[in-house]
């Protein structure tokens, strides 16, 4: 079973202060973009886990979101099947997977790309292993693996609050061409967080939007209207993100904002022609990757 696994932006992100469990409470707006990691399942009937992926970067022990994803879709498969005592390849013991990955959205780069994984190892075990979970009981054990993990299920236009696990679906924006820019600069989300704990806090984090309103409007007065506020801490960790955004924001004449805990940087665009032209200006001024891609409606 071939899966794709897509990249997400967070198109607006507002953070309060500090919870007592240690999370902070979000509103974000996120979406899907066509950017995929590939995903091959196929049936281990010895009941093992094995990922295997052609980049040495990449861990394919127990710290990989898919290991996990995977193992505790075993152990949900012993819990829900535990008395079956039948010899076939699906028995609760016998079910194991062979997962082979190909990694294209950057690590530590706030797209989302483990807890994409993680979803979509859950889906597709979930059918490989005829297990026949509801939705809910894969939001729970997707919340469970990580705080993003659950928008992976949705997708592919939410709004998530609560600490990103609670998920309310919206129409995708009218504005659908997003440039991605990739330094190759990998933000570690916790440092992030521990430094936005420094910083002045935002009373209005959770202040309403009128989001079917912002669903309709065009590139340039929708970007007007969106925040990031883990942009003051992560530029403060990384002085060259800064200075990045600033070069970009100049070249395209528009503003450019982070997704997540950075480091990637995106402007939207209305049609793919401007996309295009601007994400091959800035690769050639500002010698650093960048992709032309479609928010949300992201069918590979
Ligand atoms: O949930 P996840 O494992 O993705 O979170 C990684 C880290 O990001 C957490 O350990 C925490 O430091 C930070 N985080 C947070 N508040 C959130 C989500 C993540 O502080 N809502």
């Amino acid at each position: 079973m071939r899966v794709y696994s897509p990249a997400k932006i967070n198109l607006h992100l507002r953070v309060g202060p500090k919870r007592s469990d240690g999370f902070h409470p979000l509103v974000s707006w996120m979406v899907a973009v066509g950017l995929f990691d590939t995903l091959d399942f196929t049936l281990d009937t010895a009941g093992r886990v094995d990922l295997s992926c052609p980049d040495p970067a990449v861990p394919v022990d127990d710290r990989n979101l898919i290991v996990q994803a995977a193992r505790i879709m075993q152990v949900e498969a012993t819990r829900i099947l535990g008395g079956e005592t039948s010899l076939s390849p699906l028995a609760p013991g016998a079910r194991g997977v062979r997962i082979e990955l190909s990694k294209v959205i950057p690590m530590g780069g706030g797209l989302g790309g483990g807890s994409s994984n993680a979803a979509t190892t859950l889906k597709a075990l979930n059918e490989l292993w005829l297990l026949n979970l509801p939705q809910d009981r894969l939001s729970a054990l997707a919340a469970g693996l990580g705080s993003d993990v659950p928008f992976f299920l949705n997708g592919p236009s939410s709004i998530c609050t609560g600490r990103g696990e609670v998920i309310t679906r919206v129409d995708s924006p009218a504005a659908h061409w997003v440039v991605l820019i990739l330094p190759e600069i990998s933000m570690p989300t916790p440092a992030v967080y521990r430094q936005f704990d420094q910083m002045p806090s935002c009373p209005d984090f959770d202040q309403a939007v009128d989001w079917a309103q912002w669903c309709n409007l065009s590139a340039e007065v929708l970007l007007r209207m969106l925040q990031n506020d883990l942009e003051p801490s992560a530029f403060a960790l990384c002085p060259n993100l800064a200075r990045l955004r600033e070069s970009a924001q100049s070249l395209v004449a528009r503003p450019v904002r982070m997704s997540g805990s950075g480091s990637t940087l995106f402007t939207l665009f209305d049609t793919k022609d401007e996309a295009i032209a601007a994400a091959d200006l800035i690769q050639s001024k500002q010698s650093v990757r960048t992709i032309a891609v479609t928010i949300a409606n992201v069918e590979k």
